[in-house]
C-alpha cells in the first residue's frame, strides 16, 4: 500500500479554518491517505485527538498505519460512512469536522476500482467494497428513464436520454462489464471532436454519485457533523462539483437563518423564529491558489466552505 498517495487539497486553508490546537478533538470523515488527518494531529500536538473514518477499507488500513508512526495513542480510525459518525462520537464534543468529498487519487488511479474511463477495469465504482450495488449492476438493470435521470441530475449531461437509450439497447446483446465498454459507447455517440474533457466524464461522475449515494451521504453527513460539534466548533467541507457545493452552501444558509419554515417555499407568513444554528465563516467558497493549482491539477475543481456552530 506504499503507493497509496493522495495530495491533500487546500491544506493550509483547512488548517486555518479548523484551528487545531492541543487538547482539541477533531473528526476527519473522509480520512483517505491521512494527509489532512496527519496535519491536524501535528498542529494539535501533543494532546489533540482525531476521530477518522472512511468507507474504503484500503484507505482505513493505510491511514491507520501512517498515523501510527507518529501519532500513536491520539487517534481512532473506523471503516464507516461519515453519515454514521453521530452514532460513534459523543454529541457536542468536537472542535472541528472535515469532509473532503469525492474520490481519492488511488481510487481513480487503480483500474481495478473501476472509477476511471481512462483505464480498463471492472465497472465497479464502489467506495465501500462490502456494498452490493456496483456501477455494472446499475447500468445493466436500471431502466432507460432511471439512467437518464442519473446522468442528467448528477452529471448535468445534456445527452442523458440518448446515452441511456443506447445503453439499454446495447446491453441486450452484451452486458456492461468494464469501464472501457461504457466509455467507448459514449465516445461512439458523442465523438471527442477536439474537446479537452473525455465525453464520458459526466456519465462516469453521475454513476459514481449514484452508486455511492453521495448526495444522501452529504445531506445526512452535514447534519451528523453539526451534531458532534461543540458550540464554537467548526465544519470545513471541500467539494468537487457544483451539485455538492450547492448542497453545502444551502445547508449553511439554512442553518444560519434566525427562522425555520415548513414546506418547499420560504414565505414570510410561514416563518417560525428560532436561533441560528451556524455562522458562516466563509461567505464565498475558498478556491486553491495558483501555486497549488500548478502543483496539483486535481485541486482545480476544489471549493472549501467553513461554518461555525453557534
Ligand atoms: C478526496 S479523498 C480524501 C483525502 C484525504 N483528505 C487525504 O488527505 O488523503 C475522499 C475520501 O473520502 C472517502 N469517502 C467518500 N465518501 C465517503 C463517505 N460518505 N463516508 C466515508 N468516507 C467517504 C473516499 O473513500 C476517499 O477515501
Amino acid at each position: 500500500m506504499s503507493d497509496f498517495v493522495h495530495n491533500p487539497v487546500l491544506l493550509k486553508e483547512v488548517l486555518s479554518a479548523l484551528r487545531p490546537a492541543a487538547a482539541g478533538r477533531f473528526v476527519d470523515g473522509t480520512t483517505g491517505g491521512a494527509g489532512h488527518a496527519a496535519a491536524i494531529l501535528e498542529a494539535s500536538s501533543p494532546t489533540g485527538w482525531l476521530y477518522g473514518c472512511d468507507r474504503d477499507s484500503d484507505a482505513v488500513d493505510v491511514a491507520t498505519a501512517r498515523l501510527a508512526e507518529k501519532f500513536a495513542g491520539r487517534f481512532e480510525i473506523r471503516h464507516m460512512a461519515f453519515d454514521q459518525v453521530a452514532s460513534w462520537i459523543p454529541t457536542g464534543s468536537c472542535d472541528g469536522v472535515l469532509l473532503d468529498l469525492g474520490v481519492s487519487s488511488p481510487q481513480l488511479d487503480r483500474a481495478e476500482r473501476g472509477f476511471s474511463f481512462q483505464a480498463d477495469g471492472p465497472l465497479d465504482m464502489r467506495q465501500d467494497r462490502k456494498q452490493k450495488l456496483t456501477a455494472a449492476e446499475l447500468v445493466n438493470t436500471a431502466s432507460a428513464e432511471e439512467l437518464a435521470k442519473i446522468f442528467w441530475e448528477y452529471g448535468d449531461e445534456r445527452d442523458s436520454r440518448r446515452f441511456a437509450k443506447a445503453i439499454v439497447m446495447d446491453r441486450e446483446t452484451a452486458k456492461f462489464r468494464t469501464t472501457l465498454q461504457l466509455a467507448e459507447l459514449v465516445e461512439r455517440l458523442s465523438p471527442r471532436a477536439g474537446r479537452k474533457a473525455h465525453p464520458a466524464t459526466r456519465v462516469f461522475q453521475a454513476l459514481r454519485i449514484a452508486v455511492n449515494d453521495e448526495i444522501g451521504q452529504l445531506n445526512r453527513g452535514l447534519q451528523a457533523a453539526l451534531s458532534v460539534l461543540r458550540p464554537g466548533g467548526r465544519l470545513a467541507v471541500i467539494t468537487f462539483h457544483s451539485l455538492e457545493d450547492r448542497i453545502v452552501k444551502d445547508f449553511g444558509r439554512n442553518m444560519a437563518r434566525d427562522y425555520e419554515f415548513d414546506g418547499p417555499v420560504d414565505a414570510p407568513g410561514l416563518r417560525r423564529p428560532r436561533k441560528p444554528l451556524l455562522g458562516l465563516v466563509t461567505r464565498k467558497a475558498v478556491l486553491p491558489g495558483e501555486e497549488e493549482l500548478a502543483e496539483n491539477p486535481r485541486s482545480r475543481s476544489a471549493q472549501l466552505r467553513v461554518m461555525e456552530k453557534l
